[in-house]
């Protein structure tokens, strides 16, 4: 393993410098950006040369990270972003592929003593010492005992209206928030907005998969989007990218705002952190 301070190389914006890994996204603030009624909402990515997010494995029920892309110091990176969050949006498969032993981690931020300083940022930051949890979720198939490694955190489920009136029932009866968010079983990425606005969040991370980001998309309130590539080729025709759902219309242009490369992980191909906000269709 490579040293968290080795390193990477700032290819954008010019001139191009030398930028310890330690420190590199949360020196962002994004803590800061958003403002009551605003939040500021960004969303990460690890994915392969040929664009794979995640992918079939054998003995495996769900798709999964590949192990060929996931790394320690992209793992760091993730771990900041989430250190400057006030709410991370998560999904119900992330608790159901944790009772399935397949969930890459905890959701962060992470309690191992590497992380301790991120830890400490927040609380100098004057925020929790951990980020809610939102749950988006239409099914409600949410393990009731994968949340309880969580219950000193605020967790809130998010779902559509015609969810099932019983599993409602049930996640309130055991203390968790539900609010249903949208007409529909599937929750409306604009009432989902507007209604974490209204409860004061101002850093939302979400680190959901495809639809949920799809979702996010739609609404059009992304600000940021964190993006590693590492660089290695995975084949394989079982996989996911970053969006699943209809087309988007107008489609989406991203500006690249930061450029950096890493050429320590993965071994003997590197990575890149790109980092874009919207721009034009
Ligand atoms: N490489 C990476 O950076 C990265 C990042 C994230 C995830 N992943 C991987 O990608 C794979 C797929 O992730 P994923 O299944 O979490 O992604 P997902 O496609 O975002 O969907 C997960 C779940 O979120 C809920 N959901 C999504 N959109 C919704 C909506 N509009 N309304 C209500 N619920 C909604 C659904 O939960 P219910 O089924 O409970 O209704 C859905 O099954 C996983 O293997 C994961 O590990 C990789």
């Amino acid at each position: 393993m490579h040293d968290m301070e080795t390193p990477v190389t700032r290819l954008y914006p010019a001139p191009g410098s030398k930028q310890s890994l330690e420190g590199l996204y949360l020196d962002h603030r994004l803590h800061t950006r958003g403002s009551p009624g605003r939040p500021f909402i960004y969303v990460n990515f690890i994915t392969s040369l040929d664009g794979r997010i995640s992918i079939a494995a054998a003995g495996r029920k769900t798709r999964v990270v590949p192990g060929a892309t996931a790394n320690r110091r992209d793992w760091r990176l993730y771990q900041e972003l989430a250190g400057q969050a006030d709410l991370l949006i998560t999904s119900g498969r992330f608790f159901r592929q944790s009772v399935a032993g397949e969930a890459q981690d905890n959701l962060p931020v992470g309690n191992e003593d590497e992380y301790a300083d991120i830890r400490d940022w927040r609380i100098e930051q004057g925020l929790p010492p951990q980020p809610d949890i939102a749950i988006m979720s239409a099914s409600l198939d949410i393990p009731l005992a994968t949340l309880e490694p969580y219950k000193h955190r605020r967790i809130k489920v998010i779902t559509g209206e015609k969810a099932d009136q019983e599993r409602i029932a049930t996640l309130r009866d055991n203390n968790i928030e539900v609010i249903c968010a949208g007409p529909d079983k599937q929750v409306d990425g604009r009432a989902m907005i507007s209604a974490l606005a209204e409860l004061n969040y101002q850093s939302i991370y979400c680190i959901a998969g495809p639809a949920v980001f799809h979702t996010m998309l739609v609404t059009g309130a992304i600000d940021r989007l964190y993006l590693t590539i590492a660089h290695r080729l995975l084949g394989g025709d079982d996989y996911d990218t970053l969006t699943r759902g209809a087309r988007l219309d107008p489609v989406r242009g991203m500006q690249l705002v930061q450029l950096y490369h890493d050429p320590h992980s993965p071994e003997g191909a590197g990575q890149m952190f790109c980092i874009f906000e919207p721009g034009q269709p």
